[in-house]
């Protein structure tokens, strides 16, 4: 699978694939550069994974969406408005305070969140009802769930017209009844990912033995379920942001060693061909990068 990481511009290309008006909105015109790169990039994966897709057929996304880096511009006529920016509990509520002014009335916000909870950025959005999370899963086009989450503010009318919405562009709602971090997804595999990322910081065992081993007892040849593999898949700013909330030292040293041997050299993960592992064209992994295979010294935690 190509890269196609940034859930924004999955989403929207989603939506804009079933024939919805979608605006996407971005920082910054270099940024909806890359978006429209994501976007071609999506195309061919959807006409690579979904059978009976052709690539003219997923282009027709196209004909429905718009990029803007104009904020007010994007949101003022939406009738739902979905916030995928970076996983940072501030800026959610700061990008909630810029648009709830502009908004028709009777809009709904929802956040792509893969940890926070909608209780924490309700009040900012200064419409709680008519907010709740919506949690995609990456590679949405091929895991096509969404986790739906109101907190105890959301009114009835918002989730099941957000419940509703899913089949409409294609996923599946799955519905939680409360509030729970991580939802479903992330409570099943963070801790399996954290656990990980332990071992390798503490000097146990190498990343070739961690994912070796994760491959063997979850019985998942491809090694989709590897704990490295998955950073790469996930992208290392939402892995970076998640560690370096923990107060864990562990968690602290796995940020750092993220931030400073990988994010700060362009190495992101998939997105970028390069991770903790290498990756052809066509996503596959060829084998551990020499970043991966760092030594260093024992961590005292
Ligand atoms: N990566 C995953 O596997 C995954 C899965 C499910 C949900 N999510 C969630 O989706 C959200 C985005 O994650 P991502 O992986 O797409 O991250 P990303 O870093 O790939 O994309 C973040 C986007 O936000 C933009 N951005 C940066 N600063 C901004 C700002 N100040 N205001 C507005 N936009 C800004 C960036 O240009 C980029 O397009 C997070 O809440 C994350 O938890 C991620």
């Amino acid at each position: 699978m190509r890269d196609s990481t940034n859930l924004g511009a999955q989403i929207a290309f989603r939506v804009a694939y079933h024939g919805f008006d979608t605006t996407t909105y971005d920082i910054s015109d270099e940024a909806l550069k890359g978006a429209r790169g994501r976007f071609e990039a999506i195309a061919e994966n959807y006409a690579k994974d979904l059978p009976g897709v052709s690539k003219e057929d997923a282009r027709k996304a196209f004909d429905h969406l718009t990029q803007t880096s104009d904020l007010v511009e994007a949101v003022k006529d939406a009738d739902l408005i979905i916030e995928a920016v970076p996983e940072i509990l501030a800026l959610k509520q700061e990008t909630y305070g810029k648009i709830k002014d502009h908004l028709k009335p009777e809009a709904i916000i929802v956040s792509n969140s893969s940890t926070l909870l909608p209780s924490d950025m309700a009040e900012y959005t200064g419409r709680p009802e008519k907010f709740m999370s919506y949690h995609f899963a990456n590679a949405i086009h091929v895991m096509n769930i969404v986790e739906t989450m109101p907190h105890p503010g959301t009114s009835a009318e918002t989730r099941a017209a957000v419940i509703e919405f899913a089949p409409q562009m294609g996923m599946v709602p799955v519905i939680l009844e409360k509030e729970q971090p991580g939802y479903i997804i992330n409570s099943l595999l963070v801790p399996w990912l954290v656990n990980g990322a332990q071992l390798w910081v503490k000097g146990v065992a190498t990343i070739e033995s961690i994912d070796g081993i994760a491959a063997v007892i979850t019985q998942s040849n491809n090694a989709s379920f590897a704990p490295f593999r998955m950073f790469d898949f996930v992208g290392f700013g939402v892995a970076q942001a998640l560690f370096s909330q923990s107060p864990d030292p562990i968690a602290q040293e796995f940020a750092r060693r993220l931030k400073e041997d990988f994010i700060d050299k362009g190495k992101l993960g998939v997105e970028t061909r390069e991770g903790f592992y290498h990756y052809d064209e066509q996503g596959n992994a060829t084998g551990l990068t020499a970043a991966a295979k760092a030594t260093y010294p024992d961590f005292e935690g």
